[in-house]
């Protein structure tokens, strides 16, 4: 049998870590493929998906901004790519048609999922592309109220009207007083990754119960999740969503759903 060939396309894309994360997959289950990271220019994304057919590719990962650039050059997409605007993983089908699926809503939940216990009121701090991925999860997972929480509050309202009646927008000064009863807090904002600006929250008004995750994984303890064990309240780091994610596009392509056992975290952060 063939080689199956699949990649991950994005600009930058060297500090991808869906490589090492499939390879080590392919390893484990003894598939032939290969999956390898491609550079490509956002002005010549429509190039790189032709050739994905004409170089005999089962498809590939994008990340942004080919995500949403991606939608035009799709013969078909999945409820959830079609939900939230954006494409993570291409599959390409008999004659090259190209299938856009969005495997990030379903990686945020899987990863968050054991840690859960209510759904009742979430948080999330953010409307860009990642905050949409995860507020479409949400409200598919049943969340009764959605508290869209973003500097520019505009695109927050957007992102609310879009998702529906659920969904209500927050001024960004009001988002320590926005957990008051608030079951999770999902940070989907890129305040706090290594080198950047960071996240200035207050979590004082957060329940006991409540859960916080932060799509940020690096650093993998972020200081919103220090400050959240602090106060003894449930963490979940980002890492865990990339895994997830990984997991139907893997399946799509290389045709074994893979299992996720742990060893995949220990692998990636060695
Ligand atoms: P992604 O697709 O990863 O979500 P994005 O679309 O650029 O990336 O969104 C980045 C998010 O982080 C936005 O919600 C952005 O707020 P704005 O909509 O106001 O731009 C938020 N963000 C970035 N820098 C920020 C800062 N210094 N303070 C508050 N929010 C910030």
């Amino acid at each position: 049998m063939a080689t199956i060939k699949a990649c991950v396309i994005g600009w930058p894309v060297a500090h991808s870590l869906s490589p090492k994360l499939h390879g080590f997959w392919l390893a484990r289950y003894g598939i032939e493929g290969t999956y390898g990271a491609w550079p490509v220019q956002p002005d010549v994304l429509a190039e790189a998906m032709r050739r994905l057919h004409t170089e005999g590719y089962a498809g590939c990962n994008l990340t942004l901004p080919h995500k949403e650039l991606v939608l035009p050059m799709l013969a078909s997409m999945d409820k959830a790519a079609e939900a939230i605007g954006a494409a993570n993983t291409i599959v390409v089908r008999q004659g090259g048609a190209l299938h856009g699926m969005n495997t990030d809503a379903y990686g945020f939940m899987e990863n968050i999922r054991p840690a859960l216990s209510q759904t009742g009121k979430a948080v999330v701090l953010g409307a860009g592309g990642a905050a949409r991925a995860a507020i479409w999860a949400l409200a598919q997972a049943g969340f009764g109220e959605i508290v869209i929480v973003n500097r520019t509050q505009e695109k927050a309202q957007a992102m609310a009207k879009y998702f529906g009646a659920e969904c209500r927008a927050e001024a960004w000064d009001a988002r320590h007083t926005a957990l008051a009863g608030a079951d999770l807090l999902a940070n989907a904002t890129n305040l706090g990754l290594a080198g950047g600006e960071p996240l200035d929250i207050d979590l004082a008004a957060l329940p006991p119960g409540a859960l916080v995750t932060d799509m940020v994984y690096a650093p993998l303890e972020t200081k919103l999740l220090a400050d959240a064990k602090a106060r003894g309240l449930r963490t979940v780091d980002g890492l865990g969503m990339l895994i997830h994610q990984a997991v139907p596009a893997f399946e799509a392509w290389f045709g074994v759903r893979p299992q996720v056992t742990g060893e995949e975290r220990a692998w990636l952060v060695a």
